[in-house]
């Protein structure tokens, strides 16, 4: 799944016809999430950065020697490209705005880091619930609307990414509890998708709660179906992640014929930051005999 969506992300902002050049960043940005991901690495407070840049095989260093391979590829292209014509890829939308050099830099990244991780684990997450509800998977993938169903559901009892914090700059009273104003609040994406009131019988898999599209939801649903955040800072790529999910479980599904090794559900396992399926979802898969057409 990981590298169907990396190969997504990179085509659409660079553009088909470059996207073969740049070929060594699929390589590289796995390795890039992977070594940044580290907690040693993420957390790392700034005052100690210097220092452990120093220390040889440290995983910062890792990090930094990934981080400036895929840099130095960023560069080569963005200067490449300001002497082109414009296309309409998002790099050539991004360099006709006026940002600088680092600046577009800083915009590539996080479009190519946030753009394929968690679309990848959505779609995991959406074949391991499946796997499991043999009479949801019966219905799949030609029922579009039931299909569209199915994946928010997915991601209303998997979320991928478990909070959105936001840091404070006045105190918010929340509940009985007053937090002062520099402090982190979030809400807890999988507890928000599980409350009662809001979602009636949460453990259960019931697509059917969003078939009648945004209508059928009443405005505290909406608010509360929330794997995209919310308000502001909402994911930009909530649409393309909603329609890659579509247009990838609809023809795996039509290829192939899917089985779980074994039927236990996988546990949740804490990866970066998203929630991924413990066993990175395990399947067996066996071509459609004879193919099914759509
Ligand atoms: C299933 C897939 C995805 C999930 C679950 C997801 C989830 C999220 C969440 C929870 C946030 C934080 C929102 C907030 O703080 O309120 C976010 C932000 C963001 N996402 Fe996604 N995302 C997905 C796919 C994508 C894709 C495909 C792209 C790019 C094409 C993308 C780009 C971004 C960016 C750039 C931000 C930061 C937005 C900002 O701070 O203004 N995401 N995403």
């Amino acid at each position: 799944m990981q590298e169907i969506t990396l190969e997504i992300i990179i085509r659409l902002v660079f553009g088909i016809r470059d996207a073969g050049r740049i070929g060594r960043l699929r390589a590289l940005l796995p390795r890039l999430i992977e070594a940044g991901g580290s907690m040693s690495v993420a957390m790392l407070p700034p005052r100690l950065r210097e220092p452990m840049a120093r220390l040889p095989f440290s995983p910062y260093v890792r990090f930094l020697r990934v981080r400036a391979a895929v840099d130095a590829i960023l560069f080569e292209e963005i200067a490449r490209r300001r002497k082109e014509p414009e296309g309409t890829d998002v790099l050539s939308r991004l360099l006709a705005t006026g940002l600088g050099d680092q600046e577009v830099r800083d915009e590539l990244i996080t479009l190519l880091i946030a753009g394929h991780e968690t679309t990848a684990t959505g779609l995991a997450w959406a074949f391991e619930r499946l796997l499991r509800l043999p009479d949801v998977l019966r219905r799949l993938p030609d029922d579009e609307p039931y299909l569209d169903a199915v994946i928010k559901e997915v991601l209303r009892v998997r979320p991928v990414v478990y909070e959105a914090p936001r840091v404070l700059d006045a105190p918010l009273r929340l509940g009985g509890y007053e937090i002062p104003a520099g402090w982190y609040a979030g809400p807890s994406i999988p507890l928000v998708h599980h409350d009662a009131a809001v979602f009636p019988s949460p453990e259960e898999f019931r697509p059917e709660r969003f078939l009648g599209g945004r209508q059928s939801l009443d405005g505290r649903q909406s608010r509360a179906w929330m794997p995209f955040g919310g308000g502001r800072r909402f994911c930009v790529g909530a649409q393309l992640a909603l329609l890659e999910m579509r247009v990838i479980i609809r023809e795996v599904l039509r290829r192939l014929e899917l089985t779980a090794p074994d039927p236990a559900p996988e546990a949740r396992r804490l990866a970066n930051v998203t929630f991924a399926p413990a066993r990175l979802t395990r399947v067996i898969a066996r071509a459609h005999y004879p193919a099914r057409t759509p």
